[in-house]
């Protein structure tokens, strides 16, 4: 194979990060991680956990310190192979920060104010709206353009940064010359959109306050299985997938997420049963997918050495890849 050829038979790469506040919840895995996982086979795939992002609401940092290894640990326990993949903490790698700044003078103040997540952030938090939070998306953009990904799985709360990253990206290829490629957003066909189990219109999220709304990646059995129990439903008695029954819909979702089934195929399957009968049925399937994940979660935290070992491999790893086209930035802005 000649050189042109191996270049353009390369891999396609794809690239994610996740923040490091809180547990995963069932949302992220079925909506996220577990795709990350597939993706594994077919692409190059970067995959990290974004502590500098999260940086921007104030934690404790003893609790930040322990988050941002539980979700190192998770990720691995998730599936995501350190082999195959590379699998880092953001902030262990220099080239994200020094990349973030290079890119947020090339980031336009009235672009950043029109960030969706930067208004909501500010509006959940007026006592501190730092400037970590306005520059965000120019941060998220070198995490991108840093490794040259084709493809950024993300939800659709972050296209719009995405949609920032092609612009600087593009601005930056038109001052400085060639540099970035454009990325694109991946949303995956089998990508599930899980909503709370108590108010089944809304996103399940990590930040719910009723605990009953979640189902935490690392809950044990019994606890998926009371949560599925008390999830709201309707007061028909039809498990079906149609307008107006978000509660049944959302656990068809994950029904179908976890065991690969299609609607219709749930449907007949719980023909005259009951939404008792159906609630056990998805929790257990849930419970049986978390729990290799929780039992490898579970010795990855207790083999100190190995974690150690792995999120230091990742870093260097990361870091060599990510000097390339640092240097190629800093060279064509003239710093070097
Ligand atoms: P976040 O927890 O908001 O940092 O999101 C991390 C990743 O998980 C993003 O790709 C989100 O789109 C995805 N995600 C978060 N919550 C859900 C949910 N309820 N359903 C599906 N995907 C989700
Ligand atoms: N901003 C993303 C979120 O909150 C996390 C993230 C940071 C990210 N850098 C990224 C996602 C780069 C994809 C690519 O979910």
């Amino acid at each position: 194979m000649n050189e042109k050829d191996a270049v353009t038979s390369r891999r396609k790469i794809i690239l994610s990060g996740i923040q490091p506040t809180g547990t995963f919840t069932l949302g992220n895995y079925l909506g996220a991680v577990k795709n990350w996982r597939h993706l594994q086979e077919e692409y190059d795939c970067y995959y990290f956990v974004a502590d500098l992002h999260a940086l921007t609401v104030y934690h404790d940092p003893a609790a930040r310190r322990k988050a941002s290894r539980a979700a190192f640990a998770l990720l691995l326990a998730c599936g995501l192979d350190p082999e195959q993949s590379l699998v880092f903490i953001q902030s262990h790698v220099p080239a994200h920060a020094q990349m973030g700044w290079m890119l947020s003078c090339l980031s336009p103040f009235g672009d950043l104010s029109r960030m969706t997540q930067f208004k909501d952030k500010s509006a959940k938090h007026p006592e501190d709206i730092n400037a970590g939070l306005f520059t965000y998306p120019a941060l998220m953009a070198g995490d991108i353009l840093l490794y040259q990904a084709d493809y950024v799985p993300v939800g659709a709360d972050q296209t719009q940064h995405l949609e920032f990253t092609r612009n600087v990206a593009a601005r930056f290829n038109h001052v400085y010359g060639e540099t970035f490629r454009l990325p694109e957003g991946y949303f995956p066909k089998a990508g599930a959109r899980v909503m709370s189990l108590q108010e089944p219109t809304a996103k399940m999220s990590k930040s719910d306050e009723n605990a009953k709304a979640t189902i935490y990646i690392l809950d044990d059995e019994k606890t998926i299985l009371k949560k599925f129990k008390s999830a709201v439903t309707d007061s028909e008695a039809e498990i079906a997938f149609r307008e107006g029954k978000d509660g049944i819909n959302n656990l068809m979702t994950i029904y179908s997420a976890v065991t690969g089934k299609s609607l219709d195929e749930i449907t007949a399957e719980f023909a005259g049963k009951g939404y008792g009968d159906f609630k056990t049925a998805v929790g257990t399937v849930v419970a049986d997918e978390l729990r290799p994940i929780r039992e490898n979660y579970a010795r990855l935290m207790e083999d100190k050495s190995y974690l150690d070992a792995e999120i230091a491999k990742g870093a260097e790893r990361a870091a060599h890849i990510a000097e390339r086209t640092l240097k190629k930035t800093m060279r064509k802005m003239g710093l070097c």
